[in-house]
């Protein structure tokens, strides 16, 4: 797809790539504070936040273990069923182990909702999350999110390892996807 053809896909670009390095310092630096060195494990949630995890594990000033889970709970559409399935387990055992999820984005929360309390189920010392995305309007269950990066609003966004049936992950912006794409 050519960038004319791209640019014709999206509306607004809600963090430019800029401004996303930018927050994943700031949280970066928050976390250093609130772990101590060799306490953490990060788990990436596949595959939307592959880029989250690059960045923000460079950006943070320690060694840190990272893990994977691939769960799936939207097939290739815009709405999350709130069926969860797991693709990929952990390769790692998190039990007794500080965990922070690093996850794209929260929709309705199903699918952390569902990740908290398996991993909770698995004996960890402790789990939070780190989002780089919230939509507090489509919050269909209280997910406890322990650092945010960016509040937006209630729209299919595209991106920064965002897709939408596999496509745009790879652009360097997060930006919402024009409804004709999907309509
Ligand atoms: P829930 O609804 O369970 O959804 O919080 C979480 C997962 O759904 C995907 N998701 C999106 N993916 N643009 C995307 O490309 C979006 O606007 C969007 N909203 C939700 C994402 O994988 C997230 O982890
Ligand atoms: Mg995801």
């Amino acid at each position: 797809m050519r960038a004319a053809d791209i640019a014709n896909d999206l509306t607004t670009v809600l963090a430019t790539e800029e401004e996303i390095l930018a927050k994943l310092n700031e949280i970066a630096a928050q976390v250093a504070k609130d772990y101590e060195p060799d306490s953490l494990v990060l788990v990436g949630v596949l595959k939307g936040a592959v880029m989250v995890m690059a960045d923000f594990s460079r950006a943070l000033p320690m060694l840190v273990p990272m893990d994977w889970m691939a769960v799936s709970s939207y097939g290739a559409g815009t709405r999350s069923s709130g069926v969860v399935q797991i693709r990929k387990d952990l390769d790692t055992d998190i039990h007794d182990k500080h965990v922070l999820i690093v996850e794209d984005i929260i929709d309705s929360g199903l699918t952390l909702s569902w990740l908290l309390e398996n991993f909770a189920a698995r004996g960890a010392a402790s789990v939070e999350v780190f989002a780089l995305f919230r939509k507090p309007e489509a919050a269909k269950v209280e997910v406890h999110c322990r650092y945010v990066g960016f509040d937006i609003p209630n729209e299919f966004v595209v991106g920064y390892g965002l897709d939408y049936a596999e496509r745009y992950r790879n652009l360097r912006d997060v930006a919402v996807l024009a409804p004709h794409v999907y309509s």
